[in-house]
């Protein structure tokens, strides 16, 4: 296991793994899943990246995986090699996620509000107002970490050839400040919804943002996701 299978710990248990360097639109993205050992032992599993062996025996190291969650309609990549790999688990996925991936199978759709199974440690919070983009927002309350996927980019200079660290940057999603890609952003049909998301998702306990496609915002969160979402208005 020469990079320890892409694991890195984020606080008590809580961990984010790095998987390949892709691209989506011609645009190079990093990605990370962020892994959560539930109270009862079973790990949530948030964004599966591509599975290798070395990324399957550094989750095997950590636990059995209880949940795979697919946070929005695009981030369904591996969530059926994962589910391949562990049959008990349990798939849960964005609202719309079926609609675009009719052939993964599911266990239950995320809403507003957590299941049972995570209630208390992780919480959650749809994302309403956009034309497409139906992603859900989670809290992992013991460490204050926010998760986001597609919503806020971040992007670490240190990992983006000159070329993309000029455009991303001039595009705003470069670190320290990062933000909503410009065509999210262009494409928020419901604002007033967006706001009240907005607005619940600031009055929740955190510091850390994670985010798969970008490095962490160690601290100081909460102030990034704000200038992040100020555009939507008080
Ligand atoms: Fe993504």
């Amino acid at each position: 296991m020469p990079d320890g299978g892409g694991l890195r710990p984020v606080a008590e248990g809580i961990w984010t793994q790095l998987g390949d360097r892709i691209r989506f639109f011609g645009i190079p993205f990093d990605t990370r899943a962020v892994i959560v050992r539930l109270p009862g032992g079973e790990l949530w599993l948030h964004s599966p990246v591509r599975p290798t062996p070395e990324r399957v025996a550094a989750l095997a190291a950590l636990g059995e995986i209880g949940h795979i969650v697919a946070p929005n309609r695009i981030h369904g990549a591996f969530t059926a090699d994962w589910a391949g790999l562990a049959p008990a688990a349990k798939i849960r996925v964005s609202p719309r996620f079926p609609e675009r991936h009719p052939d993964i199978r599911h266990d239950a759709i995320l809403t507003d509000a957590p299941p049972p199974a995570w209630a208390g440690v992780i919480d959650q919070c749809l994302f309403a107002g956009h034309a497409w983009l139906d992603e859900v927002v989670f809290l992992h309350r013991p460490s204050r970490s926010l998760i986001l996927t597609d919503l806020l980019q971040r992007h670490d200079p240190a990992r983006e050839p000159l070329i993309w660290r000029l455009l991303k940057g001039a595009a705003g999603l470069m670190a320290p400040g990062g933000g909503i890609p410009p065509d999210l952003r262009a494409t928020f049909r419901d604002r007033a919804a967006a706001r009240a998301a907005r607005d619940r998702i600031l009055g929740w306990d955190f510091d850390r943002i994670l985010l798969p496609h970008s490095v962490p915002v160690e601290t100081g969160g909460k102030a990034v996701f704000a200038r992040a979402f100020a555009w939507l208005g008080p």
